[in-house]
């Protein structure tokens, strides 16, 4: 169980998180919306750790994370989609998954140095990132450098690279966004594949209401950043906190 209590944090006098508390269950899939600024993004960086909160405390399974630095939270099961200044971008697509496969299973393990077992995880390590290749339809560009791909297979890869860290938490911040109308189900498709192993939380900002009534067992709107509705998808959305945040967006946007 993942868990959020009176998460907080001020830029200045602005505050851009405020009080959230909330818990994420192992076997669901929490949508988190609201307008651009309410604090999506933001509660997602005081999770992982890429920002530090100014009050209140992020823990996994009872375990404080509070504190831990963004890797020691990974190690603890947060899985955040790899930015792709994270990646090596002129090794191919193959190695970067390799690599990520390679640093989990080592970082679980902590095994000697053992040539027998040398030989056999590099086997394991290349059947295990084919596999993931294969689920997320980049075989094709295995061997193609990072650097020369196009920005959906990119995403593709932030994704694989994702599920080869074998998290507890997966966290998807707008995973289609820039994605044209054929790239972006089979991002979509992948969470959905996600959501069947019970034993994983599920974390996901998304705007498009049609992807999320599909997807969620759960909505959480942020607003302000401040936690405003919790609730079964259909309720939420039907909800006037959310009809008004979304036409405050319209409002906006026209
Ligand atoms: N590093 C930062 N410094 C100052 N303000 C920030 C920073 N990051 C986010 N903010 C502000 O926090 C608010 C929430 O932003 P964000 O979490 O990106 O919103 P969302 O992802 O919901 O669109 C915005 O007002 C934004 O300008
Ligand atoms: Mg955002």
């Amino acid at each position: 169980m993942l868990e959020t209590k009176d998460l907080t944090i001020r830029f200045g006098g602005h505050v851009a998180v405020n009080a959230v508390s909330c818990a994420f269950a192992p076997g669901t899939l929490t949508a988190i919306v609201g307008p651009n600024g309410a604090g999506k993004t933001t509660y997602f960086n005081l999770i992982s750790g890429q920002l530090k909160a100014t009050s209140g405390t992020v823990s996994l399974d009872g375990r404080l994370l509070s504190g831990l630095s963004p890797s020691a939270r990974t190690h603890a099961g947060l899985g955040r989609a790899f930015q792709l200044t994270n990646l090596f971008p002129n090794l191919t697509v193959l190695e970067n998954v390799r690599l990520a496969v390679q640093a989990t299973r080592e970082g679980a393990h902590r095994r000697g140095l053992n040539l027998w077992s040398i030989w056999s995880d590099h086997k394991a390590l290349s059947t295990r990132a084919d596999e993931i290749l294969t689920q997320v339809k980049l075989k094709a560009r295995e061997h193609d450098t990072v650097a020369s791909l196009p920005h959906g297979d990119q995403r593709k890869l932030e994704v694989a690279l994702l599920i080869a860290l074998e998290p507890k938490v997966f966290m998807f911040d707008e995973p289609t966004a820039g994605m044209n109308a054929a790239e972006a189900p089979v991002i979509l498709d992948l969470v959905r594949e996600l959501k069947k192993d019970k034993t994983k939380t599920i974390l996901l900002v998304e705007h498009k209401m049609d992807v999320v009534r599909e997807l969620a067992d759960r909505i959480i709107v942020l607003h302000n950043g401040t936690l405003v509705a919790d609730g079964e998808p259909a309720e939420v959305i039907a909800s006037p906190v959310v009809q008004e945040a979304y036409l405050g967006v319209a409002k906006e946007a026209a």
